[in-house]
């Protein structure tokens, strides 16, 4: 029996007996407490009942790549160059990577779990199965990096983009691209990651993976372990995210529309959108980085993506790369 079978077993929420889920798996109940052990070190929090046995704390689906392509507009399935979903891969971006000229355009990957899933700046993204998405996405372009600037803010209205789709609001962006919820008005937990990374040439053709690790269901032991404040599409959704497999076609569609508009528009179609999510303008902003520690006000991004910050005396700096803080007023 592998972890996969069993997580599809308590999928539905419901609590099911060691006896019945061995006897549903044709295995012994040693085998099936040894996965509820793998699947609980994974960190799925599979609760003990006593003789009711064991159950998730809400129902959830296994993501299946025949219900993500239903779930795609037919245009939009036609022009994906794969679709893979994978129990468990290291991480969906390592494996576009390993896949190198193989790879068709729009090719797109995901995983129940990755065992060594990257953040931004080498940090570990914690990935457990059956309750967010990881997903990646191979995009070529034919004009090289000189003309993908501002392609990772543009993922992130793609991301926004693909919530409303799904009816679900109350998150924007902090800039670069970090997708976060809004709490009373305030930048608050972060509801997903992107990472973006190019190979290639600077004026010739390049690829770009991207990598957008969402939250539906956050534990509170990944709360404690994410090491930043975090929040899910549940917490969105009076506890009622959508379907996994919906979200993930909504992503996908979102990807195939929104890559298409960058490669004709670059950043400059993405703009406007930005601006309407954007959780930074108005707002008092203390900046770290190679320039140094500065404080201003949030004012926009310009059309390659590089934010825009007033400073007291009036001057507006263009800022390419810093870390970010939001100062309460
Ligand atoms: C961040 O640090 O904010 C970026 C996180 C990106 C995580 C996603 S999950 C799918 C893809 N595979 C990875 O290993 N990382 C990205």
């Amino acid at each position: 029996m592998q972890p996969m079978q069993l997580l599809a077993l308590l999928a539905t929420g419901e609590s099911l007996s060691g006896a019945g889920l061995a006897a549903q798996a044709g295995v012994t109940r040693a085998a099936i407490w040894k996965q509820i052990e793998v699947l609980r070190s994974r960190g799925v929090p599979i609760e003990a009942r006593g003789v009711a046995g064991y159950r998730l704390p809400w129902p959830l689906q296994m993501l299946d790549v025949g219900q993500i392509r239903a779930a795609l507009p037919a245009p939009v399935a036609h022009s994906l160059g794969a679709l893979e979903v994978h129990w468990e891969l290291d991480s969906t971006s390592s494996e576009l990577q390993r896949r190198g000229n193989a790879a068709k355009d729009l090719s797109v990957i995901l995983a129940e779990t990755q065992s060594a899933g990257r953040g931004r700046r080498g940090r570990e993204w914690l990935s457990p199965p059956g309750m967010n998405l990881y997903l990646s996405c191979l995009k070529r372009f034919e004009p090289g990096f000189a003309a993908l600037s501002g392609l990772s803010l543009a993922i992130g209205v793609i991301v926004l983009r693909a919530l409303g789709d799904l009816g679900i609001d109350g998150a924007g962006l902090k800039w670069p691209n970090d997708v976060l919820a809004v709490a009373g008005g305030q930048p608050a937990g972060k509801l997903a990651g992107i990472l973006v990374e190019l190979s290639g040439e600077y004026q010739g053709p390049c690829a770009a993976i991207i990598g957008i690790g969402l939250n539906l269901r956050m534990t509170p032991a990944l709360h404690k372990q994410a090491g930043q404040p975090a929040c899910d599409l549940a917490a969105l959704t009076g506890d009622s995210p959508p379907d996994r497999n919906r979200v993930a076609a909504a992503l996908i569609a979102a990807l195939a529309g929104g890559l298409r508009q960058f490669e004709q528009e670059g950043f400059a179609g993405f703009v406007a959108d930005y601006a309407r999510y954007d959780l930074l303008r108005d707002r008092r902003l203390q900046l770290s980085g190679a320039l140094g520690t500065f404080e201003g006000i949030g004012a926009g991004v310009d059309a390659r993506g590089a934010l825009l910050v007033r400073m007291a005396d009036g001057h507006v700096r263009q800022i390419d790369s810093a870390d970010v803080t939001v100062r309460r007023a």
